[in-house]
């Protein structure tokens, strides 16, 4: 009986002995697990109803009286020997597993997160935005219109006669039930006068839509500012003063205007404005070359201008001769080509992340 105690306790000794020089910290979680598996069989192997231990228990009662308490005991103690052994490994591996679990499944929260993409605005949202703020400090509403007119708001009511080449299908998108994208901001004069009635200071910031073929100076829709001032004894240095002021506060102290005689329907009498140029202080000539925004001249062409003209007045519902007003329009693309230097104004409208992220 003796040797069939120490058969088992060499059995097990044989089989724990994979265990000796098991170093935990080599081990990932999967196999930790295996390894209480394979605790948890021996287990069943030594210590189970079919194991040699049970075996042995059984035969206790075919022994001789005197023996049966002292080998009774001794098989008692090899039991408990083997739990020992085998749940000391258990306790062990399970306390091992149990750490890889929480280091792998915590979270540590003074880790930085990572930043969300942010967006940034459309270089011509940030320009329009500066516009807007200047003259609304001046005084001016911003004013907000349809993008879809009928021939009255793009032309009659803005004095366009028919057969103006403004009208011409080559230059303006037309819906098949006779509505037109609207070609120019001015619509919005006759939109706000209508509704707000005089005396009025808007300013209608806005997209506007040519029969243009994309080139880098052109695209079929860009966008606009148009202004407007109606009061009482309005006159051209108004006009001239309210340009020159918006246009220092956008690009210094020192911008000087200059207006040139020109022809719109809608003013009389009418201008185009240039402004000297931000870049050359209007010399012409930058570190040394050609200034490139103004081509050398010195001086940069923004847009149109003029008196409104009393037809557009009288088509409003306002006695031309008691009110009189001033009104000026330019395009936001060109201005905003050449302060942030981008050589072709079709890239603002190509949606590619590369050019939109410099402007952050
Ligand atoms: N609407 C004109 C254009 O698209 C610009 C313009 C000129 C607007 C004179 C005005 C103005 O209000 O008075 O070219």
């Amino acid at each position: 009986m003796k040797e069939q105690i120490q058969r088992i306790k060499d059995e097990l000794r044989e089989a724990l002995s994979s265990f000796d020089n098991l170093d935990l910290r080599e081990l990932k979680l999967v196999e930790v697990e295996a390894n209480l598996r394979k605790l948890r069989d021996l287990k069943i192997r030594f210590t189970g109803k079919k194991s040699p231990i049970s075996e042995a228990k059984r035969q206790i009662g075919a022994l001789p009286a005197e023996q049966r308490a002292s080998f009774g005991k001794l098989i008692q103690e090899t039991e408990s020997e083997i739990l020992n052994s085998i749940e000391h490994l258990e306790r062990e591996l399970a306390s091992y597993a149990l750490d890889l679990k929480t280091r792998v499944e915590s979270l540590d929260v003074t880790i930085p997160g990572f930043r969300p993409e942010s967006g940034s605005l459309h270089p011509i949202t940030l320009l329009r935005q500066r516009i807007e703020d200047i003259f609304v400090s001046m005084g001016y509403a911003v004013e907000d219109d349809r993008e879809i007119e009928n021939d009255y708001y793009n032309f009659d009511a803005l004095n366009i006669p028919e057969g103006h080449p403004a009208r011409e299908a080559e230059d303006t998108f037309y819906t098949t039930n006779g509505l037109a994208l609207r070609s120019q901001t001015s619509t919005v004069q006759i939109r706000a006068m209508e509704r707000r009635g005089v005396p009025i200071r808007i300013i209608a910031p806005g997209k506007v839509y040519r029969n243009d073929t994309p080139d880098p100076t052109h695209i079929p829709m860009f966008h606009q500012v148009e202004g407007l001032c109606v009061d009482r004894g309005i006159t051209m240095a108004h006009l001239k003063g309210t340009v020159a002021e918006w246009l220092r506060r956008l690009f210094g102290k020192g911008t000087k205007i200059r207006m040139r005689p020109s022809y719109f329907p809608f003013t009389e009498p009418s201008a185009e404005f240039d402004f000297s140029c931000f870049k050359c202080s209007g010399t012409g000539v930058f570190e040394g070359e050609k200034c490139r925004p103004c081509k050398g001249t010195g001086w940069i062409e923004l847009g149109g201008c003029g008196m409104v003209h009393p037809n557009v007045l009288r088509n409003c519902g306002v006695d031309p001769q008691v009110f009189s007003g001033f009104a000026f329009g330019f395009g936001l693309e060109r201005m905003c080509a050449m302060l942030y230097s981008i050589d072709d104004i079709r890239l603002m409208y190509e949606n590619d992340v590369r050019f939109l992220k410099q402007f952050r």
